[in-house]
């Protein structure tokens, strides 16, 4: 597995004294070392991303479109590969980081479709003495700066729309997983991305992110991750105004309405809640039940729960793995210790569970019950394989019980009514709600959020429009024109 950074379509290797471990997340042994890079090299990689600009903003639209295909097709040509990589340095199961391979290269065709749209649009003459245009011109150097729980789909959900557009661009991913983010600049490579269109460096995040946001050619930078981070990022931005996209927290309400189906509701719970072993944005957080189907919901779940195996990746059935460090077991820990001193009841899990030769981050899938609002769980995002259960008396109830919560990045909604599927989804508020279902995730959807779950969109048009400067030109025909 490749550990160089790239910078103007240059591979650097990592010099002795001077690099980061890379983990197998599961065992804990280190899988290959990355360069550490400072300040200079974040410089470096933005000279490289403004020389590679003009000739890229010039491209031709069908020529980023094929350039985003070949990468497509060669993701899903590599995805075993890929997916093993995955794997290692998140520990998600097998199965999840071939889903995570194909969702990323979804990202680079949901791009490539949307550049035929990237032309120069005529607006209607209303007073007949001159011609007016829209324009798109891609915004310029842009930043992406990623997370350890998608360190494929993450990268190309920030790179495939901003190649689209015309952007070059500098990539951080996170420490733990940079291992993806360079093998995805390799494929980019290989498929003939003109050098220095995008750049991948790993190292010291706030000397990096720092450089980027004080240099003032970078125009904008998304990122996914923390809100305590979003918001530092807000505030380093101001200087130069630059252009952000956050994509943060999540604390998602998971509505099951007295005429839902439960075992409809269990299945989606199970794949919403325990994906990433629970650490996504969009996972299930709080599940907030009618009280006439409180306790059959929570014992049908139990009882799928305890099914799940434990253990690493790799082997075959497994269906989580372990979480990224000792900060966040201790942090699931200490959400199960709150609701349980304050009255809630362990169905099953709240603990770690031992994995032979393994790091001791392995947390058991947890229901609780008799969860109430003033608990940590429901008023802190969890980050790991965590469900408590709260009951409710009425629809309005439970509506406001989702809702009261400055997070808003999904919700999920059961109910055989598609009127009242339809009245929750109207009433959640996020930026996506799953009626029925936790699989939400799509590349030609718009994924983002409201309040503390930050702004902007990611995938289809909205994504790349993200990316776009549209510059209204107005032409006056000199010899008609007429004074207002
Ligand atoms: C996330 O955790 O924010 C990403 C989840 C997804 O795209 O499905």
């Amino acid at each position: 597995m490749r550990g160089a950074n790239l910078i103007g379509g240059q591979w650097i290797e990592p010099a002795d004294g001077a690099c980061l471990c890379v983990h197998d997340a599961a065992t804990g042994e280190i899988i290959t070392r990355v360069p550490a890079i400072g300040s200079a090299g974040a410089k470096a990689a933005v000279e490289a991303a403004v020389h590679a600009l003009p000739s890229w903003a010039e491209t031709r639209l069908a020529d980023r479109a094929d350039l985003l295909r070949r990468c497509a097709h060669r993701l899903r040509e590599q995805r075993t590969r890929l997916a093993d990589i995955i794997t290692a340095e998140v520990g998600k199961p097998l199965a999840e980081s071939l889903g995570e391979v194909d969702y990323s290269a979804d990202y680079f065709d949901s791009a490539a479709d949307e550049t035929p749209r990237l032309t120069t649009q005529a607006l209607p003459n209303r007073r007949h003495d001159r011609a007016q245009w829209v324009q798109p011109e891609p915004i310029g150097v842009v930043a992406a700066v990623t997370p350890w729980n998608f360190p494929l789909a993450m990268l190309a959900r920030k790179t495939a729309p901003a190649l689209a557009a015309g952007c070059t661009q500098v990539a951080k991913p996170a420490e733990e997983t940079p291992l993806s983010a360079i093998a995805l600049a390799e494929i980019l490579m290989e498929v003939g991305l003109t050098k220095g269109v995008i750049n991948v460096i790993t190292g010291a995040p706030e000397a990096i992110v720092n450089a980027w946001l004080e240099d003032g050619r970078v125009r904008k930078l998304s990122f996914t991750g923390s809100t305590e981070v979003g918001r530092l990022l807000m505030r380093g931005a101001a200087s130069n105004v630059v252009r952000l996209s956050l994509e943060l927290g999540g604390h998602a309400p998971f509505l099951v309405f007295a005429d839902a189906d439960i075992g409809v509701s269990v299945d989606a719970a199970i794949l919403g809640k325990f994906r990433v072993a629970g650490q996504t944005c969009i996972c299930p957080n709080r599940f907030i039940v009618h009280a006439s189907v409180a306790d059959e919901f929570a014992q049908r779940l139990t009882v799928a729960a305890q099914a799940l195996p434990v253990g690493v990746g790799r082997t075959p059935g497994v269906r989580l793995g372990p979480l990224i460090s000792d900060e966040a077991v201790a942090r699931v820990q200490a959400q199960v210790d709150d609701a349980v001193a304050h009255g809630g009841r362990v169905l099953t899990g709240g603990r770690t569970v031992h994995v032979p030769d393994c790091v001791d981050r392995f947390f058991a899938p947890t229901v609780i019950a008799g969860a109430t609002p003033s608990m940590r769980c429901f008023q802190e995002e969890t980050f790991g394989p965590l469900a408590p259960i709260a009951s409710a008396e009425d629809d309005e109830a439970m509506i406001r019980l989702a809702n009261a919560t400055p997070f808003g990045l999904a919700g999920y909604a059961f109910s055989a009514d598609a009127s009242r599927v339809a009245w929750a989804a109207k009433r959640l508020q996020c930026g996506i709600v799953g009626c029925n279902t936790t699989t939400v995730s799509d590349a030609y959807a718009p994924f983002g959020g409201r309040g503390w779950s930050g702004f902007g969109r990611e995938g289809g048009r909205w994504g790349v429009d993200e990316y776009i400067s549209w510059k209204y030109v107005c032409e006056a025909h000199s010899d008609r024109t007429t004074p207002r």
